[in-house]
């Protein structure tokens, strides 16, 4: 038979399941000042006979309690381990979601696809440029009001910049390169510019360098005029209007219109300057070429219509999701 104390204790492990509760109720019993340990101290004041008739009593108590703790225990390792192993098959699966490519992304991609299918090779320059490949070479005289034309992030290391556009490449490129040549140069560009919806301090261009002997304006426009049917995937009507950049000559803007109708001006071009040909070691008598440059988030915008050119960097999922 049971002692008061064992079937209290019976009770009491009824409703415990978890370890924690199971340690702080063993400690109620066996503790320090558990009840059955404080019974055990209070044998010495029980008389000789008395108090070893008490002494067995409370060995079997203390064991029968030991035992239940035991038991419990076990119970509880056995049902964590089953709960943890247990997979219910009926539930659904998760579903992963599929990510997106970024719009500036899918833009450069579908732009290397178009110029490679024209035998155009991607080639890649620095983002920290020397000053030498980013003007000089590119005929921006040292004095020239042309060299503020673009606000600079220099470096402070002297004569150290973030490259403001892609031309640069240009250059690296025909230095170490004989005519004739058609390249494509992808890439970020930096400017010191407040920034608004059409302006980033960071933003991607696509420069164009083609190089022949008979290359010239007519080139120039078919190969636009492809590209850019291409990648809007409708006839897109084109624009060339004068320009003016150090490195060329004749300069152009080059406009575009839009569904509405309206022109957007989204490049850069011209004939690729005699100096800067003189300067990257190509022969101006011999060789003739055309570059544009395009800026990548301005022909996304105008690809997608986006109106703020800083979404592409907010990582909003919102925007990105419905691309
Ligand atoms: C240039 O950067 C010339 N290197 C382009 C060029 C190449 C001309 C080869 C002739 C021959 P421009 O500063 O206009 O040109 O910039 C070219 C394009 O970059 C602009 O039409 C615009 O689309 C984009 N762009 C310029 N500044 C920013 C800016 N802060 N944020 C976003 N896009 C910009």
């Amino acid at each position: 038979m049971s002692s008061k104390v064992i079937e209290e204790l019976k009770n009491n492990l009824k409703i415990v399941n978890s370890q924690e509760k199971l340690e702080n109720i063993k400690a109620k019993y066996l503790g320090k000042k558990g009840i059955i340990t404080l019974a055990f101290k209070e044998l010495g004041k029980l008389a000789h006979e008395k108090r070893k008739e008490r002494g067995v009593f409370l060995q079997k108590e203390k064991k029968q309690a030991e035992n239940l703790f035991l038991q419990k225990k076990e119970e509880i390792t056995k049902k964590l381990k089953k709960e943890k192993t247990f997979v219910d098959i009926t539930l659904p699966g998760k579903k992963f979601s599929l990510g997106h490519i970024h719009p500036l992304s899918q833009v450069f991609k579908q732009s290397q696809e178009i110029f490679e299918k024209m035998g155009f090779l991607v080639v890649e320059g620095p983002e920290l440029e020397i000053e030498w490949y980013n003007f000089d070479a590119l005929n921006f005289p040292k004095d020239h009001p042309a060299r503020e034309m673009q606000d600079t992030l220099w470096v402070k290391e002297k004569g150290k910049l973030m490259r403001t556009h892609t031309s640069p490449v240009q250059v690296r490129y025909m230095e170490k390169n004989s005519p004739p040549f058609r390249i494509i140069v992808p890439g970020v560009t930096f400017r010191n510019e407040a920034t608004d919806a059409s302006h980033e301090v960071q933003f991607n261009q696509l420069e164009c360098l083609m190089v022949d002997k008979e290359v010239s304006v007519v080139d120039f426009k078919a190969i636009i005029q492809n590209f850019f049917d291409q990648l809007f995937e409708r006839k897109v009507k084109v624009r060339l209007r004068p320009g003016f950049f150090p490195f060329t000559e004749p300069s152009f803007e080059i406009d575009i219109q839009d569904k509405k109708g309206n022109w957007l001006e989204c490049m850069g071009a011209g004939m690729v300057h005699p100096k800067v040909l003189e300067n990257s070691g190509v022969d101006p008598q011999k060789w003739q070429g055309f570059a544009f440059g395009f800026g990548a988030d301005r022909m996304a915008m105008i690809k997608f219509g986006i109106n703020d050119i800083r979404l592409f960097y907010s990582s909003d999922l919102r925007f990105l999701n419905q691309f």
